[in-house]
C-alpha cells in the first residue's frame, strides 16, 4: 500500500530515502528550508552527487510520486508518515548539537495540533540514546496537546548508507532496524520497506538509536585498531598489510576497515564517536574504548609528517607536495580530512605546501590557506621543485602514477605513501625513498 510521506531535511540522508520510498510507490513531499535545493529537486536534478539518484529522481518526479516544498507545515498536514532527517552536528566539545532536531520537532507538534489523523514521526537523522523519546516525543506533545502512541505515532529508524554508494546501500540494505514506541508505529514504518528483502529488527527507540551509533563506533574502532598495529609494525620492520590480510581472513574479523593509513575522516565516524563518547562521560560511564579511538585517529595523520621528518630532517624551507585533500576518494567533501592537520603541521614546521586534488581544492582553500600553501590543478605542477610528497587521500588516478615519472619529475626522492597504495620494491627500485604508513624502515 503507498504511503504519504513527509521528508524534513532533503540533504544526503533525506533526499536518498524520499527518492528511494517515490522509486517504490509511495508519495513523497521532501522539505527543505534552501530554496535552491528545493528548486533543484523540482526540476528533477540533485544538489548533491550520488550514483543511480537523479535517474530515480527523475523518473519520480515524472511519475507525480515526489515533490519538494519549503513549506514544511503543508507537507506534515499531508502526510502519514512525517521522517527527521535534518544534521546533528557536533558541538565545540564534541556532544551532539539537536537544534535542528528540537526546531522541527517543534513544527511538527504545532502543526498536528489541529488535525484528525494519526500520524507517525519517524527520527531518521542520528540522535544520541533517548532522543526519540525525551526530545522529539516530549516537544511534539507538548505543543500538539496530544499523547504519544494515542495521538501520534513514534519512531527511530537509523541510516546506515554509505556516501557515494547511498542509493545501491538503502536499496539493498543489510538490514533494517525500526525502534518504536508500539506496534502500531512499527508496523506504519515496516510497511515503507515492504519491498525489501533484508531482516527487519524491531527495537525500542533507544535500542535503535544506540545501535546506529555502535555500529560506527565499532567501524572506527577497528581503522584505529589496524593503525595502532601499523605504528607498531613499523618497530618491528614488518609490514602491516600482511598482518591485516593474516587477521582478515578469519571470518570473524573480516578483511573490510582494516587498511592503514592516516586516519578517518567525513562527516559521520568523527562526530558520531564523539558524541557517544561525551554522552557516557555525562552519563558517568565513559567508553574508555572510544576514547583511544578517537586519540588514535587524532595522532595518525601526524604519522606521516613523522615519516617525513625521519628522511628529510628540519622541514623549514622544504616544498612538500600533498597528493589529495578530501577526506576520502570520490568526494569533495573535506569535513575532518586527515589533509588538514597534515598540512597545518607541515605549515608550523617551516614548510611550503603545494596541494592537490581531483575536485576538492575549492572546499581545502575554504579551510587551509596560508602564504606557503599553494593549490594545483595538475599533479605534475605540484611535483615540480617539490623536496618530498605526502600521499593523503588514495585517488584512483594516484595509484596509476609511475615511480620512474614521479623520481624524474620531483626534486627530492622522499615518497610518504599514507594510504598504502604503492608498493614499495617498485619505489625503491627507482631510487625514490619510499615510507609508508605501518611498514618497517628498508634497511640499506
Ligand atoms: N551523510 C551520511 O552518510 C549519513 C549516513 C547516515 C546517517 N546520517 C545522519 O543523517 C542526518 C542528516 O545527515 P545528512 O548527511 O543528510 O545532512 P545534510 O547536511 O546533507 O542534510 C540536512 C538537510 O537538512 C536541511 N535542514 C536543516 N534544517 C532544516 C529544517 N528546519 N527544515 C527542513 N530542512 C532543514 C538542510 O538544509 C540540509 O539540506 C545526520 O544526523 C547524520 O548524522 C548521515
Amino acid at each position: 500500500m503507498p504511503k504519504k510521506v513527509a521528508m524534513i531535511g532533503t540533504g544526503y540522508v533525506g533526499l536518498v530515502t524520499g527518492v528511494c520510498f517515490a522509486s517504490k510507490g509511495h508519495d513523497v513531499t521532501c522539505v527543505d528550508v534552501i530554496p535552491e535545493k528545493v528548486e533543484q529537486i523540482n526540476e528533477g536534478k540533485t544538489p548533491i552527487f550520488e550514483p543511480g539518484l537523479e535517474e530515480l529522481l527523475l523518473n519520480a518526479r515524472k511519475e507525480g510520486r515526489l515533490e519538494a516544498t519549503l513549506d514544511g507545515a503543508s507537507a506534515i498536514k499531508k502526510a502519514e508518515l512525517i521522517f527527521i532527517a535534518v544534521p546533528t552536528p557536533s558541538k565545540e566539545d564534541g556532544s551532539i548539537d539537536l537544534s535542528f532536531i528540537e526546531e522541527v520537532s517543534h513544527t511538527i507538534g504545532k502543526t498536528i495540533r489541529d488535525v484528525t489523523d494519526k500520524k507517525t514521526v519517524v527520527v531518521k537523522s542520528t540522535v544520541i540514546p533517548g532522543t526519540t523519546e525525551k526530545v522529539v516525543g516530549r516537544i511534539i506533545e507538548e505543543e500538539s496537546g496530544k499523547k504519544r502512541g494515542i495521538g501520534f505515532g513514534l519512531a527511530m529508524n537509523p541510516e546506515f548508507l554509505k556516501e557515494g554508494k547511498a542509493v545501491e546501500d538503502f536499496l539493498d540494505p543489510d538490514r533494517i532496524v525500526i525502534g518504536a514506541i508500539d506496534s502500531e508505529s512499527f508496523n506504519e514504518v515496516k510497511a515503507l520497506y515492504e519491498w525489501a528483502e533484508a531482516p527487519i529488527l524491531e527495537t525500542s527507540p533507544t535500542t535503535a538509536e544506540l545501535i546506529k551509533y555502535a555500529a560506527n563506533s565499532f567501524l572506527a574502532m577497528k581503522i584505529s585498531f589496524i593503525n595502532e598495529i601499523a605504528n607498531y609494525c613499523e618497530l618491528l620492520g614488518v609490514d602491516v598489510k600482511d598482518v591485516a590480510q593474516g587477521i582478515g581472513l578469519d571470518e570473524r574479523i573480516s578483511p573490510k576497515f582494516l587498511r592503514a593509513g592516516a586516519g578517518f575522516g567525513g562527516s559521520c565516524f568523527p562526530k558520531d564517536v564523539a558524541a557517544l563518547y561525551s554522552h557516557s562521560k555525562q552519563l558517568g560511564r565513559e567508553l574508555i574504548l572510544l576514547r583511544s579511538t578517537l586519540e588514535v585517529n587524532k595522532q595518525q595523520p601526524l604519522r606521516t609528517v613523522e615519516l617525513l621528518r625521519e628522511e628529510v630532517g628540519d622541514l623549514s624551507g622544504k616544498t612538500i607536495a600533498i597528493l589529495g585533500l578530501a577526506f576520502k576518494p570520490d568526494t569533495d567533501d573535506m569535513r575532518e580530512a586527515a589533509s588538514i592537520p597534515i598540512i597545518e603541521q607541515l605549515i608550523k614546521e617551516g614548510a611550503r605546501v603545494k596541494a592537490t586534488d581531483p575536485i576538492a581544492i575549492p572546499n581545502a582553500k575554504k579551510i587551509l590557506s596560508h602564504p606557503n600553501i599553494n593549490y594545483y590543478d595538475k599533479i605534475n605542477d605540484v611535483l615540480k621543485e617539490a623536496d618530498a610528497l605526502i600521499l593523503v587521500t588514495e585517488w584512483d588516478e594516484y595509484r596509476q602514477l609511475s615511480p620512474s615519472d614521479l623520481k624524474s619529475l620531483m626534486k627530492g626522492d622522499v615518497v610518504i605513501d599514507g594510504r598504502r597504495i604503492w608498493n614499495p620494491e617498485l619505489f625503491h627500485k627507482h631510487g625514490l625513498r619510499y615510507r609508508g604508513i605501518g611498514l618497517g624502515k628498508k634497511k640499506n
